[in-house]
């Protein structure tokens, strides 16, 4: 039986992974070991099979012990811990949310309904690290999985709507704030049908440009405005979030040789926990709509064609209809006015499910099999 310890499960990506293992009953079978930063020696919590205290985190003899690590913890346990543990002579396997490692040569990037030769052809060489990809890539690949199957893409734009929970719980707690905030601004013009509606906007921009507008977290008004930026700034002008979806993409598809040119801009906007992405793509071929629509839906079991008319839009391709599923609809599929070549198309997915945890389930299910 695998002994497999979990590290930062209960944090917001660590919860979501925790409840779907639950769900799918994925504590039987395996002997799970929890660790903690700052709790050591407390109770572990209730999985339905018997666990021992927690364990403290950065305790490396308690670590090398275990066949599988998985860790929700953040890139700075990963930096503190990991090379201690491999150096230890540790030869389990490294299973993490964080982006840390990913890059690295020895890391595999997980998601396994479009990389699973690539997982296997890893594991088959040795491989002991596997990291989840960038949310919003992992979800892009997830809707247009069948695309680059098919070998139809020569280049693609995405460009991001990426909800508040990219940034962490605090940044969806401060975006609720600034929400409550600009509505309380305004509470008694809006209880009257009969106000200007000049009047409530003045009041509401003032409110966001006011000095006690709740902006720790996010730096700048998110709610009634939004934020064209991501991570921090890379040499050629572009943010680590944009970077990501140009070589974590080609990396997860195993294209580093020849990788497909993907870049875009990546905003943040008011939206809870579903990223949204608007793509523009350049086909190698002028395919038919109907043929490129059959692809995308074959992929896997979770993308969903959405008809491109506006009823079945905006039932079903927003955050709101999204959040909480598994499904990654994608709609406003159409070709461009540029030429036959040119499609575009909109996606959304939530961030915690595909985009974090359910990556690191599926590979644990893998060394499993
Ligand atoms: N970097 C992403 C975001 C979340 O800021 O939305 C994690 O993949």
């Amino acid at each position: 039986m695998l002994k497999v310890g979990f590290v930062g499960w209960r944090g917001m990506v660590g919860s979501v992974l925790m409840q779907r293992m639950l769900e799918d009953g994925d504590f039987k079978g395996i002997e799970p070991v929890f660790f903690t930063t700052s709790q050591t020696g407390q109770p572990g919590p209730d999985v339905g099979v018997e666990v021992p205290p927690l364990k403290d985190a950065t305790d490396i003899e308690a670590l090398k012990v275990l066949d599988v690590v998985i860790t929700c913890q953040g890139g700075d346990y990963t930096k503190q811990v990991y090379g201690d543990l491999r150096a230890s002579g540790w030869k389990g396997y490294w299973i993490d949310a964080a982006s840390t490692l990913r890059m690295e040569d020895e890391a595999t990037i997980i998601l396994d309904p479009v990389n699973r030769k690539v997982i296997d052809d890893q594991l088959a060489r040795g491989a002991r690290t596997f990291v989840g990809g960038n949310c919003t890539v992992s979800l892009m690949l997830m809707g247009l999985g069948g695309l680059f199957e098919a070998d139809m893409i020569e280049w693609m734009t995405s460009m991001t709507y990426q909800a508040a929970s990219g940034s962490g719980a605090k940044h969806m707690r401060e975006l609720l704030n600034q929400m409550g905030a600009l509505r309380d601004s305004t509470a008694a013009e809006l209880a009257d049908p009969s106000s200007a509606i000049l009047d409530i906007d003045r009041k509401v921009t003032a409110a966001m440009r006011s000095g006690d507008f709740p902006t720790e977290n996010f730096t700048a008004p998110l709610a009634g405005s939004l934020l064209p930026w991501i991570d921090v700034k890379r040499d050629n002008g572009q943010s680590k979030e944009e970077w990501k979806g140009t070589v974590e993409t080609n990396k997860i598809l195993g294209l580093q040789d020849n990788p497909i040119p993907i870049d875009g801009l990546c905003v943040r906007i008011g939206a809870m926990r579903s990223h949204s992405q608007a793509f523009t793509i350049k086909l190698k071929q002028d395919v038919p709509l109907d043929e490129i629509e059959d692809r995308i839906a074959k992929h896997n079991d979770w993308v969903k064609v959405i008809p491109n008319d506006k009823e079945a839009t905006v039932a079903g391709l927003t955050p709101a209809a999204v959040t909480g599923t598994m499904d990654v609809p994608v709609g406003r599929l159409r070709k461009l006015a540029m030429g036959g070549e040119y499609l575009s198309a909109f996606s959304v997915g939530d961030q915690l499910l595909w985009g974090a945890a359910e990556p690191l389930k599926r590979m644990l299910k893998i060394l499993r099999e």
